[in-house]
């Protein structure tokens, strides 16, 4: 097979996975983003967050949106030059007017206020509508954790499971995501309602891989293990039954009926180009050190990790993690290795290069 004349990808004996090197595969996203018209710092923005999902083993919410995403922007129903605008409703509470600009500027922009009213006092808030789909929620529970603040991120999202007892798809698998700064690790939950997140039924495709059964419906609510015929038509499942359906139906009061957003399944589909998406979400920062210091708030999450992975393992399971610690891992092992990726996402990336006369991932 052969290789990218640069230092952009090597070959894995092992599997079929050609690994791009997070630097390069930023550049290459920044160039196509700038090339379809986002301003050169919003580009650098957006290509970070979604360099860090592939980073951290989400690759269903990396770099392989973005052609998605461009095409999007191709059909005029994202803007790629849009500014995002923030207005302030009270001393902790901001209230940000997406544009229809990515959903990263948008979220960015509110992380960053809700952040400035908590270190004054002590908790801050921001409802975000008219917004896109953001990707992977713990890049802005990063943010928080990059200013030592516990985070609450909500978001809604387009149409991909039944509520309890429905037949259709109404509410999205809107994902739940919260942090708290540690010692030796944060705490990062970052959980779809769905049993898995819709993005893996779409990777599965694009890579022509099979899914668990157990995880989507197809059009006549048989279990699937084909990612097309979950995604033609077909169903998400909630985890939990009735609870992962409310989970769902809270992400959606938080983040749309109360932005100002669409909501009640009037949400676009990030893969539907022929709309614009209305998505809303909701932040949350909290200053951990309220009642005590934070080095003892941090001694206090110490003891709570060590506690969870020491505890003592049911038969078979090797280690006990905690929640965020394996994309932590992963993300030590893909700065190590570079990020795998399969040829025909190589290939669809470098369309999107070609297109607009940027450098290529690979040559
Ligand atoms: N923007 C959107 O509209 C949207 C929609 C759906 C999902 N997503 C993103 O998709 C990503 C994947 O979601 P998911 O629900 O498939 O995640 P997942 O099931 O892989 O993980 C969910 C959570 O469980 C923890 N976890 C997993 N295995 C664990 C273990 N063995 N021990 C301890 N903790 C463990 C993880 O650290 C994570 O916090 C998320 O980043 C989410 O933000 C985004």
């Amino acid at each position: 097979m052969s290789q990218s004349g640069t230092s952009l990808t090597q070959i894995s004996p092992l599997d079929d996975k050609i690994y791009v090197k997070a630097p390069d595969a930023l550049k290459c996203i920044k160039a196509i983003l700038a090339g379809n018209g986002v301003p050169s710092e919003n580009a650098a923005l957006i290509a970070r967050c979604l360099i860090a999902a592939d980073l951290r083993g989400i690759d269903t919410h990396g770099m392989n949106r973005i052609p998605s995403y461009m095409e999007r922007i191709r059909q005029g129903v994202l803007n790629p030059e849009a500014e995002p605008i923030l207005k302030q409703a009270t001393p902790v509470v901001h209230h940000v007017d997406g544009q229809n600009a990515f959903g990263f500027l948008a979220a960015h922009k509110g992380m960053a206020a809700a952040i400035e009213s908590a270190k004054t006092f002590g908790i801050g808030m921001a409802s975000i509508a008219h917004s896109n789909h953001f990707g992977m929620s713990a890049w802005l529970i990063q943010q928080a954790l990059d200013a030592d603040m516990m985070s609450l991120v909500f978001t809604n999202s387009s149409p991909a499971l039944p509520v309890w007892g429905g037949k259709s798809k109404l509410m999205g698998v809107s994902p739940i995501a919260c942090g708290a700064p540690g010692k030796d690790r944060p705490f990062i939950l970052d959980m779809a309602p769905s049993i898995a997140a819709r993005g893996k039924i779409y990777k599965a495709k694009r890579r022509g891989e099979k899914i668990p059964l157990g995880w989507a419906l197809d059009a006549e609510g048989r279990p699937t293990d084909d990612p097309a015929a979950a995604l033609d038509g077909g169903v998400m499942l909630p985890m939990g039954g009735p609870k992962g359906s409310a989970l769902s139906i809270m992400m959606d009061v938080f983040s749309g009926v109360l932005s100002g957003s669409a909501f009640a399944g009037h949400v676009t589909n990030p893969y539907d180009p022929s709309k614009s998406a209305d998505v809303g979400h909701f932040l949350v920062a909290i200053k951990p050190d309220l009642f005590m210091s934070l080095e003892e708030f941090r001694d206090r999450m110490q003891y709570l990790y060590e506690r969870v992975v020491g505890s003592e393992k049911a038969a078979g399971v090797e280690r006990i993690y905690f929640p965020g610690e394996l994309e932590i891992l992963a993300q030590e092992e893909r700065e190590r290795t570079g990020i795998p990726l399969v040829q025909a996402e190589i290939d669809a990336l470098n369309t999107e290069a070609k297109r607009v006369g940027v450098d290529p991932l690979t040559i």
